[in-house]
């Protein structure tokens, strides 16, 4: 039950055919009701503003947007869901879903005032079939629910992302990224089926075989096409591994340049194709601790048997580590791990704590197999951490993540297997800056880090790089966003918005 402030509660009556006052339920009269007054019908108890919880509830994760919404529903079902759905689109309110509402540019809430929040935190249903070994998982899971789940029930797994509070419904509809990808895939490909509520509020499964355009479209573009309420996804067999971590704390930028050429060659040798199991990472931080203020640190996952032969061959043009990590994990462990909890495998419920927010800016590259860096582009960008990015209140941090080379799931799957458009990714360049807007300002903050971004492509000036729509950049027009998120599915799914969702309904600033 969601309180309402007394001033826009009013008792409200009619006069019934016997001429006496009746009076009925209290409703919430405002000044324009019908909107509301639909939601309230179809039973959702719409959050709107001027209620206690109305400042909690539309609170994003990136603090530094404080878009407020017509209201925010939390739907029961999927029924529910398409009642809301439907009086959006009745009345003109535009309505965006949130899952676990850790969208960058909080697109939860429309990224615009007055839209209708559709929040799926009552569709936690999760459940494996012990003999098909699918599960099924309601799209207001986060990743850390699916993985103690997944876990518990059978010691299975899925290839997903590592902040336990990231919901199913934004990292699965964009792509969705984790170390075992090589192997398995992104999120988006491990599902086999959705349910989805298209914007005419109709509740329809998608699949390969089922609305096989819808279901192409919403893994990789998902939040466009509707709201998914359910996945069904492929699990697999949950593997020990070993952790690994080689940290260099003393390279000059010209040594972390030729440390970054000697990984990009590593990760795609042709005469050393590295096995899809290996998850292979490369970390750039400031650290005062360092001698030379940055932190280079080369991490990933893999077959305790086979780490320390395969990581040789990198070591031996990166030299001898300050710091050398192995730890040989479970597979919840390494779950654990990854998302830096200490504190058991209960941590991983997201229900047992909310989680915590951030103040920031991010962007993102991709590397292509076709066109790696070169060392123009290498050097200016090791310049730049090891120059500015010692010096500045931005709390920011780097991360490489490798998604290609001959052997990877992402890659094989083939170029069209759905929307995501980077098939051709050799890895994933994250740039993150954190930081108290007391302190930077938000332009100078964001132009400090695009800078990064700008280091490395004003010196590679033939190339143009596609970037991550789940780490998605709040600064970019719909034109430029379609360039760098879907360069050569935006024809398709720009066809298909139309033929789905003609007016609209489903708006963010970047849509089609
Ligand atoms: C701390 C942190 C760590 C991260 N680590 C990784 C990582 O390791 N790998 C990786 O790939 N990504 C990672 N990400 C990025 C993450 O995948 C995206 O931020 C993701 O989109 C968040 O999903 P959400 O459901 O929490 O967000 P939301 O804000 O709820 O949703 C994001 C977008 O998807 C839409 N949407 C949400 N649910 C649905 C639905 N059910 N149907 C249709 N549209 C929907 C929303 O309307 C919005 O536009 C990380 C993010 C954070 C904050
Ligand atoms: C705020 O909202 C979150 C969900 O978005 C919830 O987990 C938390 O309990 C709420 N906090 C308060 C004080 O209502
Ligand atoms: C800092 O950001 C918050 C949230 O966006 C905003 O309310 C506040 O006005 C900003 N403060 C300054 C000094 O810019
Ligand atoms: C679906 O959820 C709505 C509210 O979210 C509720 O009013 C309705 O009774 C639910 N329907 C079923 C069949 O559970
Ligand atoms: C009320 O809403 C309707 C439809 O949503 C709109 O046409 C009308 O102008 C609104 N009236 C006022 C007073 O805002
Ligand atoms: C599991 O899947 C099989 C094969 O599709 C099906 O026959 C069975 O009913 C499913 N079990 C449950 C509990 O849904
Ligand atoms: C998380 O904890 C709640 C409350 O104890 C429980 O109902 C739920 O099943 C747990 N979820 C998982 C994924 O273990
Ligand atoms: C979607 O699939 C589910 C489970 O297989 C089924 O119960 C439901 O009827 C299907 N819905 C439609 C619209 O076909
Ligand atoms: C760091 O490297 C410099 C040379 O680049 C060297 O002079 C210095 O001693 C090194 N410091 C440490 C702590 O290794
Ligand atoms: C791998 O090397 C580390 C030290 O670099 C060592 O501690 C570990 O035992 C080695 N693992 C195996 C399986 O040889
Ligand atoms: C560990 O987790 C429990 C339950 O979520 C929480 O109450 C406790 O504060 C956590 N402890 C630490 C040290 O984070
Ligand atoms: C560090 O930044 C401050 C403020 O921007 C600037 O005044 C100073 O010159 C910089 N120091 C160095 C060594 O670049
Ligand atoms: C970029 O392409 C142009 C035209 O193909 C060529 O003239 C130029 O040399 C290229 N520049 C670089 C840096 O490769």
């Amino acid at each position: 039950m969601h309180l309402y402030p007394t001033s826009l509660v009013l008792l409200y009556a009619v006069t019934t055919s016997l001429g006496a006052w009746t009076p009925l339920r209290p409703l919430v009269r405002r000044d324009n009701n019908t909107f509301l007054d639909c939601l309230e019908q179809a039973g959702l108890d719409p959050v709107v503003e001027g209620a206690t919880t109305y400042a909690n509830d539309s609170k994003p994760f990136n603090l530094r947007f404080n878009y407020k919404p017509a209201a925010i529903v939390y739907p029961k079902n999927s029924t529910a869901v398409s009642a809301a759905v439907r009086c959006g689109a009745q009345n003109g309110v535009k309505v965006n879903a949130r899952s676990g509402g850790h969208s960058y540019a909080a697109y939860a809430l429309g990224g615009e005032d007055g839209h209708l929040t559709v929040s799926l935190d009552n569709l936690r249903h999760l459940s494996v079939n012990g003999s098909t070994n699918t599960a099924t998982i309601g799209a207001g899971n986060r990743l850390g629910d699916v993985a103690l789940y997944l876990w518990d029930n059978g010691k299975r797994a899925m290839a997903h992302g590592t902040c336990p509070y990231v919901g199913i419904g934004g990292h699965a509809g964009q792509g969705g990224f984790g170390l075992p990808s090589r192997a398995w895939g992104l999120f988006a490909d491990q599902v086999t089926s959705i349910e989805i509520v298209t914007a005419d509020g109709a509740i329809l499964n998608a699949s390969t075989t089922e609305n096989t355009d819808l279901f192409w479209a919403a893994m990789g573009a998902g939040s466009n096409f509707g709201i998914i309420t359910e996945f069904t996804t492929v699990t697999h067999d949950a593997l020990d591994s070993v952790a690994f971590a080689y940290t260099f704390t003393n390279y000059t930028a010209e040594e972390a340049s030729n440390g970054l050429l000697a990984w990009q060659k590593f990760a795609n040798d042709p005469e050393n194709p590295l096995d899809a199991n290996l998850g292979l990472q490369l970390h750039i931080d400031p650290d005062s601790s360092a001698p030379s203020g940055v932190s280079f640190s080369v991490s990933g996952s893999y077959y305790e048997a086979k780490v320390n032969a395969t990581m040789a061959a990198l070591l031996a043009d990166l030299g001898t580590p300050d710091k050398t990590m192995t730890q040989t994990q479970r597979w919840i462990a390494s779950v654990l791990y990854l998302a830096d909890i200490q504190n058991g495998s209960h941590a991983l419920n997201t229900t047992t704590a909310p989680d915590e927010r951030d103040h920031f800016y991010a962007t993102s590259t991709f590397v292509s197999e076709q066109e790696p860096l070169g060392k123009p582009s290498t050097d200016a960008l090791m310049q730049y951490f090891y120059g500015p990015g010692t010096n500045t209140t931005v709390g920011w941090f780097i991360i490489f993540d490798l998604y290609g080379g001959a052997k990877s799931a992402i890659k094989n799957v083939g170029a069209d297997f759905n929307s995501f458009d980077a098939r051709d990714a050799l890895y994933s360049i994250q740039y993150y800056g954190s930081y108290s807007n007391s302190t930077i300002s938000d332009a100078d903050a964001i132009t400090f880090i695009q800078g990064m971004k700008a280091a490395l492509e004003d010196n590679q000036p033939n190339t143009t790089f596609k970037e991550y729509a789940n780490y998605i950049d709040s600064t970019y027009s719909a034109e430029v966003a379609h360039q760098k998120y879907y360069p050569t599915h935006t024809e398709r799914l720009t066809k298909l918005k139309d033929q789905y969702d003609p007016d609209r309904v489903f708006h963010n600033p970047q849509d089609f």
